[in-house]
């Protein structure tokens, strides 16, 4: 068989185009497809449980308001991140993301270690109206929270769906799951979620 020369691909437009999506998709497995099987991308941080039902409502409230489109949950192993944030993450932390709020704009700080950094009565405050707390913030108000009934009704789907891709509920956690969101807003819901975050590593050296 003769080989194919350089100059015979570079003029053949057709061929071209095949062969680089071979080269970029073997290039690409074989960097993605390890992660699936390693240890340390897929073995939770000792401590780290699968959200709580009010956790989980509250998570859902995080991606609806876009959140991430402002603050990210990736803290880099930097001095200058892990000296504001605390320490840096890693992959166990997020085995029960799906999908992860990893984020890339960062037009307010980080929130992977904002859990127990204030108290609830503060975070509430800062939803409300974050000017009430940081005069110069440009954060959004999402005051409209305070009045919104959580969705009790379609959490126990929820969990039954993040079952099928690997977070081990149990039915019981999933039966009395509506009962632990019901009378909560979602302003509650999405404080529980905020102040649960990134606990396992905090204060880990
Ligand atoms: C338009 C961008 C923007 C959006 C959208 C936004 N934020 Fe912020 N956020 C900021 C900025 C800027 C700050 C820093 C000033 C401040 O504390 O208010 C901040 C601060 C925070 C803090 C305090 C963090 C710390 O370590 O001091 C929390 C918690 C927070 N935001 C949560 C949220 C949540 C939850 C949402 C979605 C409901 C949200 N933010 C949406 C811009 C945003």
């Amino acid at each position: 068989m003769k080989l194919l020369t350089h100059d015979q691909i570079e003029r053949n437009v057709g061929l071209m185009i095949v062969l680089t999506i071979l080269v970029i998709s073997v290039g690409g497995l074989l960097e993605i497809v390890p992660l699936f099987f390693q240890k340390s991308t897929t073995t939770p941080v000792a401590g780290l449980k699968p959200y709580d039902p009010v956790r989980l409502t509250g998570r859902d409230i995080y991606i609806r308001e876009g959140c991430y489109n402002c603050h990210s949950q990736m803290i880099r192993p930097f001095r200058a991140e892990t000296e504001r944030y605390g320490h840096y993450s890693v992959a166990g932390e997020f085995v029960y993301d799906h999908p992860f709020q990893w984020g890339s704009k960062r037009t307010g700080p980080d929130l992977h270690r904002v859990g127990g950094r204030y108290s609830d009565e503060w975070q509430r405050t800062h939803l409300i109206n974050p000017r009430d707390v940081v005069p110069e913030s440009n954060m959004p108000a999402f005051a409209f929270l305070e009045h919104a009934p959580a969705d009790a009704a379609g959490v126990a789907a929820k969990m039954r769906g993040l079952r099928k891709v690997g977070v081990p509920y149990t039915d019981a956690e999933i039966d009395g799951a509506a009962k632990m969101v019901e009378g909560k807003t979602e302003l509650d819901v999405l404080i529980a979620y905020l102040q649960g975050m990134g606990l396992e590593l905090k204060g880990a050296k």
